[in-house]
């Protein structure tokens, strides 16, 4: 056998379908490249056309197979709105990567309802109702693979946690319901845990570089993380190689968490 075909039957996403929330930004988008480039005809859903049209055709000028949607996942009816349209382009998913999601710091004292409620809706319920929607359906093909971006957070109290850490905790017992559910049907559903990665969500912090230095010296490794980092360990959860590993939280973070 050669080398290109072991790693196909271990890797390869040739004739797979994904979908990746938050695929036009940051970690997400990085996952979707990943996907793509493996063989997944892939659908990016967020809000911002632009940002969505422009990965959408980076990667379709390099040969790969992506479209997208844009749709607002804090409501319900546009979560259930924009998995139809997902599947109007590529069809079922056999792969749902959940990587969208918000970070609002308001210190614990003023994080009021409406805070609340937006973070849970976007970071947990989308997860949950995109999760419903396709999991079934990938457990009676007897294939599916979801994957869950959720946070350092989830595990321990830090920089105002807040609701998002709350969210995100939740997120992981939601992967482990529902390996719980479809992992004996082919489906597993993992999380990936990142450290911290400059991107979008805390631009906030790139014109703080004494806190970015001290991140990234709380690291193993010595840096913070980069989008293409979390490239191989999607690939990885997504592919065939990865069907006797799931409900597990899985940290792509240079040693950041046991430090
Ligand atoms: N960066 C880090 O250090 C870090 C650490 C731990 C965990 N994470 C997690 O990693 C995931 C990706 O974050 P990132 O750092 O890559 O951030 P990012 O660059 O800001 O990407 C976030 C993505 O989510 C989409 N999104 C946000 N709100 C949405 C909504 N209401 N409806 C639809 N899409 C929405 C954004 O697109 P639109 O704004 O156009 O909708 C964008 O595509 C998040 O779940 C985050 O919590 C990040």
């Amino acid at each position: 056998m050669s080398t290109h075909s072991y790693l196909s039957e271990l890797f390869s996403l040739d004739g797979r379908t994904a979908l990746v929330t938050g695929g036009s930004s940051g970690i997400g988008r990085a996952i979707a490249t990943a996907l793509a480039r493996a063989g997944a005809r892939t659908v990016l859903m967020a809000r911002g056309k632009e940002e969505l049209a422009a990965t959408a055709d980076a990667l379709t000028a390099e040969g790969c197979q992506v479209g997208w949607v844009s749709a607002d996942l804090s409501t319900r009816p546009g979560v259930h709105a924009a998995a139809e349209e997902a599947v109007a382009l590529v069809g079922e998913p056999d792969i749902l990567v959940n990587s969208a999601g918000i970070n609002l710091r308001p210190p614990m004292d003023e994080l009021d309802e409406e805070v609340w409620d937006r973070t849970m809706a976007v970071n947990l319920t989308a997860p949950y109702l995109l999760g419903r929607r396709f999991g079934p359906g990938m457990a009676e093909r007897g294939y599916g693979r979801i994957i869950h971006i959720s946070s350092q957070q989830a595990h321990r109290a830090f920089v105002r946690s807040g609701a998002y850490g709350v969210s995100k905790g939740g997120l992981e017992s939601l992967a482990r319901s529902q390996a719980e559910a479809w992992s004996s049907a082919g489906v597993t559903c993992n999380t990936l845990v990142p450290g911290f990665v400059l991107t979008r969500l805390n631009a906030r912090l790139a014109g703080d570089p004494a806190t970015v230095d001290a991140l990234a010296a709380r690291t193993m490794v010595g840096r913070n993380g980069l989008p293409e980092d979390f490239a191989s360990a999607a690939v990885f959860l997504a592919g065939p190689g990865s069907g006797y590993v799931t409900g597990q939280s899985i940290f792509v973070d240079g040693g950041f968490s046991v430090h």
